[in-house]
């Protein structure tokens, strides 16, 4: 199995592109299936949760191919409405196809979907919804049986923004009968980015003054080519990279507009940012201040999907930090390694003491998902001598070409087969 070895304590210093979002396109792919015709997604990334998805829209009957860096999917012969095991089992967003399938073949058969283990994770808010929207569920054998003759606008309340049940009534509602309303939908980048997406095809899709997102079914969908938005948890990820080298970095094509949370923390421990266009130049040479308590939350708040990364950070920062994750119940897995690697690092439930140490130690680590193997990484480029991450195919699932892109800011990175 391949693991990555990293000799630390390099500060990175260069520029760094960063890649279109995989949160984003994830449920956009899913969404092709309405259209019985060709969706274009360009600058999409070369990531593995996109090339599980090719496989399976494949599966569904789609023809899906490159055109450079942008994705085309002809969805005209879709005519399967199973997904497999094997591909729901790698990925969350494979519950994404439940709202799709049912929006275009009328039925959905799908095992529960797998994905990073980060607590609970269930799933009752898109069955509740499907449910309320017309749909008949019914559990066998493990799968979720779903069928539906018509889907119905309706009035869905959630009971908290959850991203991908929010996503999954925007697919069902589409092109369902009437006017679906979702009340307390999910605000993160990512939903604003789908709604966008549709309304490229010529759907009915609205955001209200109060949040909920308004849409008005059965519209005809249309061709389009949609241009992907910049990953603003990658393009954290190599912020904190260069943070945690004392580096000097230039990352292109930042998100900065859906990273107010985020750039803000930065700034208060210290590191100095500038804007030249959409260039954000780091230097992360100072000091920097430790944070009393960092908290994540639903969007517009600190993402969740950062938090094991910032950890690292927190770790090689002098003074006491906390964290207290407020979105998964089970998202502190890292601070095992990183305690092997010399960090001192209380969990107690929800929330993580970190008492800052000048630098880690290279260790031999396990990855145990996607964002908890980025973290692991930075806290390689941090410390002194050897680190040899293993498990590390969880960081293709979300980054494109991590270790070609640090190797290029200068980090002695590579993998080993
Ligand atoms: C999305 O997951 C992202 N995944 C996650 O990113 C991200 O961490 C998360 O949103 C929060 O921002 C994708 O977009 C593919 P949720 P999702 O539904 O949709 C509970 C990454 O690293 N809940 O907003 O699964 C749930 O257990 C990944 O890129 C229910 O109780 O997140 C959690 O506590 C990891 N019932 C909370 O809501 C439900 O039916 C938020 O989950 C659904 C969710």
């Amino acid at each position: 199995m391949e693991y990555v070895e990293i000799r630390g304590g390099k500060p990175l210093a260069g520029r760094v592109e960063i890649q279109g979002s995989k949160n984003a396109v994830l449920p956009m792919l899913a969404g092709c299936i309405l259209h019985a015709g060709i969706s274009r997604i360009s600058h999409c990334p070369r990531i593995r949760d996109v090339f599980d998805t090719m496989e399976l829209l494949e599966i569904l009957g789609c023809q899906v191919w490159w055109e450079g860096d942008c994705l085309a999917v002809d969805a005209s012969g879709v005519k399967s409405w199973q997904i497999p095991i094997q591909i729901a089992s790698r990925m969350r967003s494979s519950i994404l196809f439940l709202g799709a399938l049912l929006g275009r073949m009328g039925r959905a058969s799908l095992p529960y979907p797998g994905g990073c283990v980060l607590g609970a994770r269930p799933v009752d808010m898109h069955l509740q919804a499907m449910e309320q929207m017309g749909a008949r569920l019914e559990e066998k054998e493990g799968r979720i049986e779903a069928e539906a003759g018509a889907l119905f606008g309706r009035e869905i309340t959630l009971r908290f923004p959850s991203v991908g049940a929010t996503e999954n009534v925007i697919l069902a509602a589409v092109r369902g009968k009437g006017v679906t309303v979702i009340r307390n939908a999910a605000r993160e980048p990512e939903i604003e980015e789908l709604c966008r997406f549709f309304r490229e095809k010529g759907a009915d899709i609205s955001c209200l003054t109060d949040g909920s997102i308004r849409i008005l079914g059965g519209r005809e969908l249309k061709d389009s080519r949609h241009e992907l938005t910049a990953d603003r948890i990658v393009a954290g990820t190599y912020l904190l990279a260069a943070a945690v080298t004392g580096g000097r970095v230039t990352l292109g094509r930042m998100p900065g507009q859906h990273m107010a949370a985020v750039l803000r923390i930065l700034q208060q421990m210290g590191i100095y940012m500038e804007w030249q266009g959409a260039d954000l130049r780091l230097d992360c040479r100072a000091k920097r201040k430790n944070i009393e308590l960092l908290e994540t939350e639903p969007y517009p708040g600190f993402p969740t999907d950062l938090q094991s990364p910032m950890m690292t950070l927190l770790a090689v920062t002098e003074g006491e930090s906390r964290i207290r994750e407020n979105i998964f119940d089970a998202r502190f897995k890292t601070a095992a390694q990183l305690q092997k690697m010399g960090a001192r690092i209380q969990v107690r439930g929800r929330e993580a003491r970190i008492q800052g140490v000048p630098r880690l130690k290279g260790s031999w680590v396990e990855a145990q998902e996607l964002r908890g193997a980025a973290a692991l990484f930075l806290a390689g480029l941090n410390a002194d001598g050897i680190t040899q991450i293993r498990n590390c195919q969880y960081i293709h699932r979300g980054y494109e070409n991590i270790c070609g892109n640090l190797r290029s800011l200068g980090a002695d990175i590579r993998a080993v087969e």
